[in-house]
């Protein structure tokens, strides 16, 4: 059980270097396994999410030489089949990217992972893959999966739902197959694997309005360096804190601002949030600095459509609305079902503890932020989901009696320090 406190009467001010990128961190070490030559990672995010790639791609044969300044990915040897089962813990990306990747390779890989992994649907990424030509077995289409590598052909393939994930685990096995891989999307998601693979020297053809991607298989990767940039879904946290405490202003250097990922922030300007933004000169992917200032709140309208680029930052939205003026609805969300936790299920279960007006949808929620807050339960609980127990170590920010939290190491698979970090900015005058 963890104490979460209120905010001091200044404000939070400071500045946070918000960890590295989730998403670019686990393509990096993949695409340095794939690759000919040396890749090195700076900012790679040491969370256990990421490890569990880094430590799945070691049993692999990998050679990766980790130091807290770089980590370094000595490609070339190509990967051999694991004596063990990858334990992939609770990370979902890692699982489902490296499905793809695996069911290309020539030998058997077996893959598991904790009560949470182990009920997200699977059959989203094997059914095309076998359509590829992959041998894959699953508990019904969950962890555990055993992946027989195969030679794959190339597929024509529209995803059912909007998943980067799907999508890259797709373009990892095209990147191996025969023939020409083309994956094409509801909605546009987040590009890192495109944009990755590029870096690493392939050829990607990305439609003009984003829906469509193409590669052609059999291409060389060639090792690379990655800078990869802060995470904007974990730089979220700290723009929710310092809109909601009044007189904040907290500075968030070198986040990065793909567009695909900023979703959050257009929402937090439509809400009446004030963040200021300026681009900084980096290699690889948009990076810039923030600068976020204590704001008051209109309520929002989402649907699908806003949804993929946005995804993983839903909890605060909900938190923004609870503290906005009228009624916020949030429609298009149900991949919000199958996330770490029931996500739409947590976050009306745990606002309610604290006296939020909030409605649930079958894909999505309501929230009143007009009616008056008093917390009803102070026992809240992250359910084991790391954006969950962050989002409410923020609303404890602006309730009027501590919380105490329950499985606040579920941080840890994003953002190990993320109560240090934010206990510095509630320090700081
Ligand atoms: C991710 C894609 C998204 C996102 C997840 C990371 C990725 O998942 O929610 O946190 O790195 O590709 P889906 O592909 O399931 O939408």
């Amino acid at each position: 059980m963890t104490v979460l406190t209120a905010a001091p009467t200044q404000g939070l001010h400071g500045s946070v270097r918000v960890p590295g990128d989730k998403s670019i961190s686990h393509r990096a070490l993949m695409l340095g396994a794939l690759a000919q030559g040396t890749t090195t990672i700076t900012h790679f995010l040491a969370s256990a999410d990421c490890l569990s790639t880094l430590e799945a791609l070691r049993a692999l044969g990998v050679p990766i030489t980790y130091g807290a300044q770089q980590v370094v990915v000595h490609g070339g040897t190509g990967l051999k089949p694991a004596h063990l089962s990858l334990n992939m813990n609770n990370a979902g990306t890692a699982t489902r990217l490296l499905m793809g990747l695996l069911a290309a390779q020539p030998f058997t890989s077996k893959l598991f992972g904790d009560a949470s992994l182990s009920q997200r649907p699977m059959t989203r990424v094997t059914s095309p893959l076998a359509t590829m030509g992959a041998k894959i077995t699953t508990e019904d289409g969950h962890l555990p999966a055993v992946i027989h590598g195969q030679q794959l052909q190339a597929i024509d393939y529209t995803l059912p739902v909007a998943s980067a994930q799907v999508k890259s685990a797709i373009l990892l096995a095209g990147l191996q197959a025969q023939g020409t891989t083309v994956v094409r999307e509801p909605l546009p998601t987040r590009d890192h694997t495109e944009k990755m693979l590029q870096a690493f020297g392939a050829t990607v053809n990305v439609s003009a309005d984003h829906h469509t991607v193409k590669l052609q298989g059999g291409q060389l990767l060639t090792g690379t360096a990655v800078a990869v940039p802060g995470d904007m879904s974990s730089a979220a946290f700290f723009i929710a804190a310092a809109t909601l405490v009044p007189h904040s202003q907290v500075h968030l250097p070198s986040v990065g601002v793909n567009p695909t990922r900023t979703g959050f922030l257009e929402v937090v300007k439509r809400m009446g949030g004030r963040v200021e933004v300026t681009p900084v000169e980096t290699p690889g992917e948009p990076q810039a600095d923030l600068v976020v200032t204590a704001a008051s709140l209109q309520p929002i309208e989402l649907t699908a459509k806003d949804i993929p680029a946005v995804i993983d930052e839903l909890p605060l939205v909900a938190l923004l609305a609870a503290h906005a003026d009228g009624v916020s609805h949030i429609h298009g969300a149900e991949e919000l079902r199958v996330k770490e936790t029931d996500r739409i299920q947590t976050i009306v279960s745990e606002l309610r503890k604290l006296g939020v007006a909030i409605t649930e949808y079958p894909d999505g929620f309501a929230v009143d932020g007009r009616q008056t807050q008093t917390v009803l339960d102070p026992e809240v609980d992250s359910h084991g989901d790391h954006r969950i127990g962050m989002m409410l170590a923020v609303a404890a920010l602006v309730v009027e009696r501590p919380l105490v939290l329950k499985d606040a190491e579920a941080m840890t698979v994003s953002y190990p320090d993320f109560l240090d970090d934010l206990a510095q900015i509630c320090q700081e005058a």
